[in-house]
């Protein structure tokens, strides 16, 4: 290969060029050049989507198809609004409820990975304990704020499981500080098993609770999750 042409392209930062530019066979000048930018871009576009994706902490979901039949969607709603992450232009949230094994945690894994991998956009996935055990442990070691500021950049904020744990007071104050923060700023999908008026059962002070729920509401859609477990059918057609 030709070390001058390599080292330009490493200064313009063209490494899928500078690597694989002497493969591209084209019968014009202009093909040639073609094939080189696309080329160039679509890496790029691969290596960004990877850069979002390694943070977002996805877990391992599906395998079938995703099934809406028991999924109720209100009247301004359809698939394609969530899919296509819409709701994050007026940084609504979606609240996910229903009971076990009925979908929350695959759909709010689906948005986040198309939000990523189609719109370039930003996301962190958390179960609530998780997100409270990282919040604790900050605030214990002082580096809250930098854990904040990683929020902040989000566009989406997906927190998993509200309810299967009970908060301590410490862990939903600082849970309630995160709300706050992303109040109006980015959006939050939030999946759980309780009804608004257990969340108290969560957060432990009704003032709080109430705080939490009503900043959540504001601009948000109601998603409920009905029919039967999907890993107890599984399991019954495996058997
Ligand atoms: N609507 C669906 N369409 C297709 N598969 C589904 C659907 N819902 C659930 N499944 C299957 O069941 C598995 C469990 O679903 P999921 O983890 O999303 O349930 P969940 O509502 O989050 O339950 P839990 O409240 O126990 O966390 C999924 O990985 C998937 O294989
Ligand atoms: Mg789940």
């Amino acid at each position: 290969m030709n070390t001058q042409i390599q080292e330009y392209a490493k200064r313009l930062k063209l490494s899928w060029i500078r690597e694989n530019y002497h493969e591209i066979k084209a019968t014009s000048n202009e093909e040639y050049l073609l094939q080189l930018f696309e080329n160039e871009i679509q890496q790029r576009e691969e290596r960004k989507v990877n850069l979002l994706l390694k943070p977002a902490t996805f877990p391992k979901v599906g395998g079938n198809p995703f099934d809406w039949k028991d999924i109720i969607l209100n009247q301004e709603l359809d698939k394609e609004y969530l899919l296509t992450g819409r709701f994050m232009e007026q940084q609504e949230n979606l609240i996910f409820y229903g009971g076990v094994g009925t979908g929350k945690t695959y759909l709010s894994t689906l948005i986040g990975l198309n939000a990523i991998q189609k719109y370039g956009k930003s996301v962190k996935f958390y179960t609530v304990a998780s997100l409270v055990n990282r919040l604790l442990d900050a605030n214990e070691k002082g580096t809250l704020n930098r854990l904040f500021k990683q929020i902040e950049k989000l566009d989406l904020l997906i927190l998993d499981e509200l309810g299967y744990i009970p908060l301590h007071k410490q862990g939903a104050e600082l849970l309630f500080q995160v709300i706050s923060m992303c109040y109006e700023a980015k959006s939050i999908i939030i999946t759980t098993n309780l009804q608004f008026g257990q969340w108290n059962h969560v957060f432990g002070d009704p003032i709080l609770t109430e705080a939490v729920i009503d900043r959540l509401i504001h601009h948000s859609h109601l998603i409920v999750f009905n029919g039967e477990s999907h890993r107890y059918k599984e399991s019954i057609i495996q058997r």
